[in-house]
């Protein structure tokens, strides 16, 4: 690299001496208008991604054109208010943090589930906990879809399956194929008619106003998934089971079948439940505190 750098040094020296101070100047307008599309191009691709832009992850690949044209919320006025902070002895914090850490720890996603019924105040409680995920500008990018009614279940099992033997015969790598093994997930998924509830998770990517205009969200991705992350540590808190699932290509039918607007992708399918008598789960094993943590 320094030999390079050097070489090129040398390069420019012996170009400005044979053509004059001319040819330096060049060559700094040069380097000087490749740095700045560079950075143009950087800062673009952040924007894109805030404002609900593709990411790599998405299940439906998100084709709104109309980005250019959506409102912003309006800049609605809002008072302050004092914030009164819980606070705990640095024992209590260290005894609560322990405790919350071991009941999440035990969390699973789990494939094989009762059918043994649970109040769906307690999944309201669990959606509640989810709204108040924080949120880009707070938008509030989500929709909650629960699914109780047997046939509707069926219907999303049957769109499910159907997309999902095709992922794995044909769409789905070797190399994902294989790193799924030790999971033996496979397209049959009973537990989509078993689990007492659906709950679809939508990302909205971009809200609407009462006559149909559109209204800009932000960072949709980042916003929905920390959303999910405290349902699914509420539904942990429950003492009921769930699987985080993508059913890939099914996104599109599922949100006809359940008439929801075209701003609305399918982000997550969770079922959620008792976990059957007799579940098991892989006995995976989850990075040390050394290997997820950097301290300086
Ligand atoms: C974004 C995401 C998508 C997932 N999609 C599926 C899925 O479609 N089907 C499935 O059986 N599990 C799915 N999982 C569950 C993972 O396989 C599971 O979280 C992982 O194996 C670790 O197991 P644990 O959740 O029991 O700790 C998904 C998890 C995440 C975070």
């Amino acid at each position: 690299m320094a030999g390079t750098i050097d070489n090129m040094i040398t390069a420019v020296i012996n170009l400005v001496k044979t053509n004059g101070i001319a040819s330096l100047i060049i060559i700094v307008i040069v380097i000087h208008g490749f740095t700045s599309k560079i950075l143009a191009w950087v800062n673009k691709k952040d924007e894109n991604r805030a404002q609900g832009g593709s990411t790599e992850n998405n299940q439906e690949k998100i084709t709104d054109d109309t980005n250019e044209h959506l409102l912003s919320h309006g800049g609605e006025d809002c008072d302050m208010v004092p914030y009164k902070q819980t606070t705990y002895s640095e024992d209590e914090m260290k005894k609560r943090s322990q405790s919350f850490y071991e009941d999440i720890n035990h969390r699973r996603s789990v494939r094989f589930f009762s059918d043994k019924d649970v109040p769906i105040e307690v999944i309201e409680n669990c959606i509640r906990t989810a709204g108040t995920s924080p949120s880009g500008a707070h938008m509030q990018p989500w929709t909650f879809v629960v699914i109780k009614q047997a046939d509707i279940k069926a219907q999303i099992r049957e769109i499910i399956e159907e997309e999902e033997e095709i992922n794995y015969k044909k769409r789905m790598s070797e190399t994902w194929k294989k790193d799924l093994k030790r999971l033996r997930t496979n397209w049959e998924k009973p537990y989509l008619e078993t689990a007492p509830y659906l709950v679809l998770v939508f990302k909205q990517t971009h809200g609407l106003t009462e006559d149909g205009q559109k209204i800009t969200h932000y960072y949709t991705e980042e916003s929905v998934g920390l959303s999910c992350g405290l349902f699914l540590a509420a539904v942990q808190n429950a003492g009921l089971v769930t699987l985080t699932s993508t059913p890939m290509n099914a996104g599109p039918k599922i949100r006809m079948l359940l008439n929801r607007g075209s701003n609305e992708k399918l982000f997550l399918l969770l079922p959620v439940g008792y976990a059957a008598d007799d579940c098991k789960v892989p006995d995976l094993k989850r990075k040390s505190l050394d290997e997820i943590m950097v301290l300086f």
